[in-house]
């Protein structure tokens, strides 16, 4: 059987350069290597909701942000199936029969649904749909027989999880449900980049982010406004890569090939961290350095942005397509799941026979 990938995004906000080094990168190189029978790209509105079910219009308007930031990216709609979660019924009906297969204190258990429950200081009252994400999340890649699960280090706990219901769901039932593995970011830099500031993350709300659709003036701002080494004042003290997020980005998205191109006077990252660490290198070099680098990274993925936004009807055209036909694979799934659960009793003609047959007797 073919190699099969599902992932996907809650539409919160526009996507950025985290989302981009994290995932959305290696899905693109991933569509492009035709080592995949099939790739499902989930826009993750009901998992949204299930925090933000207060604010449904956010997840509406960023639906389309985050088509427009996927589509912008590479990812090709004649080879990846982009689809929304919400428009496919299985998947809910999924996650009803799986959570048979959870106990509440597995759920509690998840590291994931652990800090975000820190984070949104649900302590008191958690709801149940948000509580019941993970399981949700189960149905989502499994309803694909996903093999191959792209995401960040911080979904690790989710795939877990899915592998734990597959083993149960296929030991009781028999063998429907495949068991996916994770692919996580071979480059540590990439796993999770920290936010401009050099807080750990990237989040809109702490407004340290470069989006994918910033303009060139704005992702210049940013850059040169970057955290750096507060110990490196003058440009010959010596200067700390540890925390350094001008270099942390470097190590993501820096390229052999981008020193001839834009710092000839270095062959290679080591070399420039080298020079760094012993003083005499400014952060403004290494900045504007850095600057190029994105800039030429991005400048493609704005261009492909503008065309599309062009057409925002064909967007949500390419949407409906891709939901349609995901939502064929996942009912194909969802009958093979009733059937072993025997749920299918209409469909079972031998059933109704032999119930027959006893009281003939
Ligand atoms: N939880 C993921 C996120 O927060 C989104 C998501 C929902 C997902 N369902 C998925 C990712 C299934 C991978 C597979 O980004």
């Amino acid at each position: 059987m073919g190699k099969i990938i599902l992932t996907g995004d809650r539409p919160t906000g526009r996507l950025h350069i985290g989302h981009y080094v994290g995932s959305l990168r290696r899905r693109v190189e991933l569509q492009n290597s035709g080592e995949f029978e099939k790739i499902y790209i989930m826009i993750a509105d009901a998992q949204a909701l299930t925090d933000n079910f207060d604010n449904p219009e956010k997840i509406r308007q960023n639906i389309l942000e985050v088509a427009l930031d996927y589509l912008s990216c590479g990812l090709d709609p004649a080879k990846s199936n982009l689809f929304i979660q919400s428009q496919i019924c299985e998947l809910t009906e999924l996650t009803f029969y799986y959570m048979n297969l959870v106990t509440v204190s597995r759920l509690q258990r998840n590291p994931t649904v652990k800090s975000e429950i820190q984070m949104r200081n649900f302590e008191a009252s958690i709801p149940v749909g948000f509580f019941n994400y993970p399981i949700s999340q189960a149905a989502d890649i499994t309803a694909f027989k996903a093999t191959t699960v792209p995401v960040g280090e911080d979904q690790l706990p989710m795939i877990e999880q899915t592998r734990e219901i597959v083993r149960k769901f296929n030991s009781i039932y028999g063998e429907v449900l495949v068991e996916p593995d994770v692919l996580l970011p071979d480059n540590q830099a990439c796993l999770r980049l920290p936010g401009t500031d050099g807080k750990a993350k990237m989040s809109k709300s702490l407004g340290n982010c470069i989006y994918l659709a910033d303009d060139p003036k704005e992702v210049q701002k940013k850059i040169m406004g970057m955290y750096t080494d507060p110990l490196h004042v003058q440009v010959s003290d010596p200067g700390h890569l540890e925390g350094n997020t001008v270099f942390t980005y470097l190590d993501a998205f820096c390229k052999p090939e981008h020193f001839p191109e834009f710092l000839p006077d270095y062959t290679n990252l080591d070399e420039l961290k080298e020079h760094y660490q012993r003083g005499g290198l400014g952060d403004v070099k290494v900045k504007k350095f850095l600057n190029k680098i994105i800039q030429s990274e991005l400048e493609p993925i704005r261009q492909r942005r503008k065309e599309y936004e062009k057409n925002i009807p064909l967007v949500y055209d390419i949407l409906k397509q891709g939901t349609e036909a995901a939502r064929e694979a996942a009912s194909q799934t969802l009958s093979e799941v009733k059937a072993a659960m025997k749920i299918n009793y209409f469909d079972d003609l031998e059933l109704i026979r032999k119930q027959a047959e006893k009281y003939a007797e």
